[in-house]
């Protein structure tokens, strides 16, 4: 059984699929001014680029009653990897523990699928926070680099707390 995700305030994290009900919030969805260098403006260039790219799928982050984040993913056919992108808090939300649920709820739904043997991300060098998050989760840098962004990965043969599974 899939066990509940939630943030520091007790709500539950859960990942949706984009619907006629949801994608309005989702398109709302905005990190700080500041966060701007980082990511998309707004939840709706990375649902656009789902909807359009045929190559990431977006979801929204609903934290209790509420959708509070985009996160989108991705399968690499040439190495056979999966990718996390697209991850979005609202600001008001963030510092909540959305984020780590989030990430995790989503690295819990790739590590599911029988292909996956590596999920991969990338964040800006100066983007701490973004550093901080994913390193709790597991994510090791690679070395590679990708638009000056530093790609980690994690191994599906390592839980979300860290703990080798294997
Ligand atoms: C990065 C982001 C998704 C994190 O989401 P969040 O809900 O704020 O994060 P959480 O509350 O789950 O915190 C997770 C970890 O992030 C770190 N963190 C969160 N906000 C932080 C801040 N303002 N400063 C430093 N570290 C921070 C903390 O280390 C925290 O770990 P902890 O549990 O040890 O305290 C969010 O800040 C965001 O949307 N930023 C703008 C968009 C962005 O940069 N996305 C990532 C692109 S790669």
């Amino acid at each position: 059984m899939t066990q509940q995700i939630t943030d520091r305030q007790d709500r539950a994290v859960v990942l949706e699929d984009i619907t006629d009900a949801n994608w309005r919030d989702v398109a709302d969805v905005a990190p700080a001014d500041d966060q701007r260098r980082f990511v998309a403006a707004l939840g709706a260039r990375y649902l656009l680029l789902s909807t359009r790219g045929g190559v990431w799928n977006s979801l929204a982050v609903r934290a209790g009653d509420e959708v509070v984040g985009h996160v989108m993913w991705a399968y690499d056919d040439e190495d056979g990897t999966h990718w996390i992108g697209g991850m979005i808090v609202n600001e008001a939300e963030q510092g909540k523990g959305v984020g780590h649920a989030a990430v995790r709820a989503l690295v819990q739904r790739l590590a599911a699928l029988p292909d996956c043997r590596e999920i991969r991300l990338s964040y800006h060098p100066d983007n701490t926070p973004a550093a901080r998050l994913y390193t709790t989760l597991g994510f090791r840098p690679t070395g590679d680099f990708e638009d000056e962004e530093v790609v980690a990965a994690l191994s599906p043969a390592f839980d979300v707390t860290g703990h080798s599974t294997s």
